[in-house]
């Protein structure tokens, strides 16, 4: 067992929650839910106020979800009007370019100023309430203000990581039929272009795509790009003519606020779908508690606003609660792998908030390119993404927060809105690896394969017994799917797909996915989808996905092929075949390692036994389990035998 890393004295006589509170407060919101959420639905400013608070039953067969239901609000207004009065001057943006020599501050006046600016240029363009809308930009600012302007109008917004192919792009355009796309000439990550708009461009020719009447285009760097009249805009243009100011639309707070897409274990991409209320009230609530804000922070998240985590904690928690959130454009380590650190004494972050797989990275780097900035402004880091490894939670700790701040490893998913187990700084004391406790109102179990919620300390899948204000509402367009997905498996209880151990002090242990979702990089990936990409490739017959354990990525990707009668394993396919998934998917999802196989291992019924991959890519072939329902148990040896030495 790892170190126990108490609560700082200096933190607790100052946290916005110490222990007391904890304990008395979480007690309160599972004893009394609708009265503690009602209290805390106030943070927000609400044009109707909601006289309903919880209404949501998890029986399959009288299904629902919903929140402050009655209620109004409009997401922009709440983020930006509101805070003009008294904080108007204050820097909502700090931008931090990919270049080291290019930033930007952009106060709340000035991004709600923009924001009126683009929400009128989105209504002048035809878009109305709960029409969607395509996200696809880097970070730049620009990506906020389109965001925040799709919620002031009440449109949808789908943003899609820049990183992803145009075929990813042109599945998300067409599952949520989106009137408008919203991107940039060329991105720019690590001194390295993207080619945004010619992806754009592309999957705009797919199937399915035709509800796309306008692209906008911002110019980030001023590349060559083609505009084709009169779909393409250039969005500087028809910003200028546009009013600074805007009546926000009032929204129901069930009406959806955003749709992202994100794997399961079957099928493409689903797109979750959030609502309005809940959702701010959850991401803003957590964000003020789980990072100890305070008015005078500067607070970095350093996910892209692709992700679940760049929407919740980059932009909407923050600026609800009045934050200064900086936005970084840029890579770890470019132009070297001090760059994080430099960002933080540049703009004097206090609040840090990053993922395991880029401590990992810069762990390996060693500690000089940290210790060459100062850090002083530092008080509290954030992990979130996937399990950290005690190890590189203690470097985090030790050598970039030089032991001074509280770390908190927070647990959740684009599913949950917001974050469900992590400590509280000022309240719980950390052990490394652990995401520790629940927050208020959230009510984690462990439960047997068969669905018996098991007591004390103890190990199995982790659900959610009850509802809290954060959770997704239903998967877009296909709402039997949300049910069947999330509420079947363990009747009446939220199942995350992720495996949990509890200890003898409650504390939760993330032990992983377990079911065919793969986490590399913090980055989620279904295993079917890479496989459906590796058989859409002509030379290939069958393939078979796992993850394996990866020193920085945590997990990597480990594909077995079947190559087509009369083709042969070379090294020259191989690469191709990497390639291939790279631009069907997209980068992340480039295979690390990729095995010819000769036969997969199948039960009679033709399943694939994932279970026999998952152990032979683990290079642990003595632990390959009962083999003898297989329909051919001599194809397992072939590939224990083949098995890449790495
Ligand atoms: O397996 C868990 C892991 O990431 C999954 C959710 O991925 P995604 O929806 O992409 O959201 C990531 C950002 C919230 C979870 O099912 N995960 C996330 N945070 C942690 C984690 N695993 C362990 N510890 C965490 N702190």
């Amino acid at each position: 067992m790892s170190t126990l890393h108490p609560v700082s004295p200096e933190f607790a006589a100052r946290a916005r929650v110490d222990k007391a509170a904890y304990e008395r407060d979480y007690a309160e919101s599972v004893r009394d839910p609708e009265g503690f959420w009602r209290r805390i639905g106030q943070r927000l400013d609400w044009t109707r106020p909601y006289t309903k608070v919880k209404d949501v039953s998890f029986d399959v067969d009288d299904f629902r979800i919903r929140w402050y239901e009655d209620g109004q609000l409009n997401l922009a207004a709440n983020c930006l009007d509101r805070h003009l009065a008294a904080r108007g001057d204050k820097t909502a943006i700090v931008w931090e370019g990919d270049d080291p020599n290019e930033s930007r501050r952009i106060s709340y006046r000035e991004l709600h100023a923009e924001v009126c600016k683009a929400a009128n240029l989105l209504t002048n363009l035809g878009v109305k309430k709960g029409d969607r809308v395509a996200i696809y930009l880097p970070m730049i600012p620009e990506a906020a203000v389109a965001m925040l302007a799709c919620a002031r109008i009440g449109a949808v917004h789908t943003v899609v990581f820049g990183g992803f192919s145009p075929d990813s792009l042109a599945g998300r355009i067409a599952d949520s039929q989106c009137k408008l796309v919203i991107t940039a000439d060329e991105g720019l990550r690590g001194g390295k272009k993207v080619a945004l708009k010619i992806n754009v461009d592309e999957a705009l020719q797919r199937p399915g795509t035709n509800s796309v009447e306008t692209v906008l285009v911002v110019k980030r760097t001023g590349g060559a790009v083609a505009m084709q009249a009169p779909r393409d805009r250039w969005w500087s243009a028809l910003m200028d003519g546009q009013k600074a100011e805007h009546e926000p639309v009032a929204v129901g707070a069930e009406d959806p606020l955003f749709i992202l897409y994100t794997s399961g274990s079957t099928g493409k991409p689903k797109g979750v779908l959030h609502s309005t209320g809940g959702y701010l009230v959850y991401a803003s609530y957590t964000h003020e508690c789980v990072f100890d804000l305070r008015e005078d922070d500067v607070y970095w998240c350093t996910a892209d606003v692709g992700w679940v985590t760049g929407h919740s904690y980059l932009l909407y928690g923050p600026l609800a609660n009045g934050a200064t959130t900086l936005m970084f454009e840029g890579v770890p380590n470019y132009p070297d792998s001090s760059r994080f650190w430099q960002v933080v004494d540049k703009h004097q972050v206090t609040l840090f908030y990053t993922a395991p797989t880029a401590i990992r990275a810069l762990m390996r780097e060693g500690e000089a390119p940290v210790k060459k900035a100062s850090r002083a402004s530092l008080r509290l880091l954030g992990s979130v993404g996937e399990p950290i490894n005690p190890e590189a939670w203690e470097w985090y700790w030790r050598v970039v927060g030089d032991g001074r701040c509280p770390i908190v490893d927070t647990w959740w998913q684009t599913e949950t809105g917001g974050i469900l187990i992590t400590p509280l700084p000022g309240a719980i004391d950390q052990k490394p690896g652990s995401a520790t406790l629940p927050f208020f109102g959230v009510k984690p179990a462990i439960v047997d394969a068969a669905g018996a919620i098991l007591d004390g300390a103890t190990e199995g899948n982790l659900v959610i017994t009850d509802s809290w204000p954060g959770q997704m509402r239903t998967v877009y367009g296909d709402h039997q799917r949300f049910i069947d997905t999330y509420f079947k498996t363990y009747p009446g209880m939220y199942f995350t797909g992720d495996g949990a151990r509890r200890d003898a002090d409650g504390y939760y242990w993330i032990t992983g996915r377990v079911d065919d979702v793969i986490n590399v990089s913090g980055h989620r990936l279904g295993t079917a989808e890479v496989e459906s990409a590796l058989v859409a490739h002509p030379k290939v017959a069958e393939a078979a996905v796992v993850g394996c354990p990866h020193d920085i990525k945590g997990q990597g990707i480990y594909a077995y092929v079947t190559l087509k009668a009369g083709e042969t394993p070379s090294e020259e396919l191989r690469k191709e075949l990497v390639a291939w998934v790279r631009k069907e998917i997209g980068p992340i999802a480039s295979p690390d390692f990729l095995q010819w196989a000769s036969g997969l291992p199948k039960t009679r019924s033709g399943k694939i036994m994932r279970r026999i991959l998952r152990k032979i890519a683990e290079n642990a072939p003595d632990q390959l389990g009962d083999t003898s329902t297989l329909a051919d148990p001599g194809v397992v040896q072939n590939l224990v035998d083949e098995r890449l030495a790495r």
